[in-house]
């Protein structure tokens, strides 16, 4: 496995929800480091711009697909596209997502159903699609975004905090699995992260949100650097790893209050 930047240049890489945030700028981490890419969202337009500001700064490939994941066959509607555009995808970044706020009794049940279908169902299909062509070439990375959420119970975002953990779980456990086989899966789990997350779950930032946010791009670079480096999950910025950290020690029940009191 090349460990270094060297090793996406001329690679070509999906980026699911790149019209904004982490998405965005995942893109554009990886456009710096000579990626083509396909980017793939609902709103058009920001992928457009995108597609421009890549092309002037990196003079990278960009393929915009103005996709609804939540539609049936979208995964492999992404597979058939490459295929026929006979761009083998190197890189997958399970970005797309969102959460929502609120107490799980009052959520809509609508919504709460497309967001794990976004949150799980989907990023577990792309990979099962993508992985068979990486592991034949013997080479390939998968970069999951999971969330500090899926470390504990979180009240408040009870569902999405657990669609977290099953990511977690899952992309770790596939890293095992995928050891020397050339093909790296990596699970990044950020805390607040200033994009349009927020806004999309229905919360007002609490005071803790705005102390502890970190800024998307440095949150990408981070994960892009853990990828290349084949780790198989890592938690961006001191604090949050060591809330992570701290957070082993108390019994669940705590770790519960905690998450809540920090959300209210
Ligand atoms: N920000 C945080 O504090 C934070 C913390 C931990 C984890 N995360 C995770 O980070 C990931 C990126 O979120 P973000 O913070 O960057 O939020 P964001 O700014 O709201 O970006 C979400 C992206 O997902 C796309 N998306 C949403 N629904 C979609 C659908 N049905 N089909 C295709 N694309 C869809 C959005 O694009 P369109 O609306 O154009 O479709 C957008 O590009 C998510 O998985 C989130 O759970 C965020």
């Amino acid at each position: 496995m090349t460990r270094t930047s060297a090793a996406l240049a001329g690679r070509h890489a999906l980026v699911t929800g790149a019209s904004s945030g982490l998405g965005a700028d995942f893109a554009r981490e990886l456009a710096r480091r000579g990626a083509a890419l396909t980017v793939v969202a609902r709103r058009e337009d920001r992928l457009r711009s995108l597609q421009r500001e890549l092309a002037d700064a990196h003079g990278v490939e960009v393929e915009v697909v103005a996709l609804d994941l939540n539609q049936a066959g979208a995964p492999d509607r992404l597979l058939a596209d490459a295929q026929a555009r006979r761009r083998p995808v190197d890189v997958l970044v399970n970005n797309a997502g969102f959460g929502l706020y609120g107490p799980f009794s009052e959520l809509d049940w609508v919504r709460e159903r497309a967001m794990l279908e976004l949150d799980v169902i989907v990023p577990v299909h792309l990979t099962k699609l993508f992985l068979p062509g990486m592991l034949e070439r013997r080479r390939g990375w998968v970069l999951n975004v999971a969330s500090i959420g899926a470390y504990q119970p979180s009240p408040l975002y009870a569902s999405y905090s657990a669609a977290k953990s099953f990511i977690l779980n899952f992309t770790e456990a596939l890293s095992y699995e995928l050891r020397g086989s050339g093909v790296v899966a990596t699970a990044v789990s950020p805390g607040v992260v200033a994009t349009e997350f927020l806004q999309v779950a229905g919360q007002r930032p609490t005071r803790y949100q705005r102390l502890a946010r970190m800024d998307s791009p440095s949150v990408a670079r981070i994960a892009v650097d853990a990828m290349l480096k084949g780790r198989p999950s890592l938690v961006p910025g001191r604090l949050n790893a060591a809330s992570v950290w701290s957070n082993r020690l108390l019994p669940r029940r705590a770790s519960a209050a905690l998450a809540h009191r920090l959300m209210v």
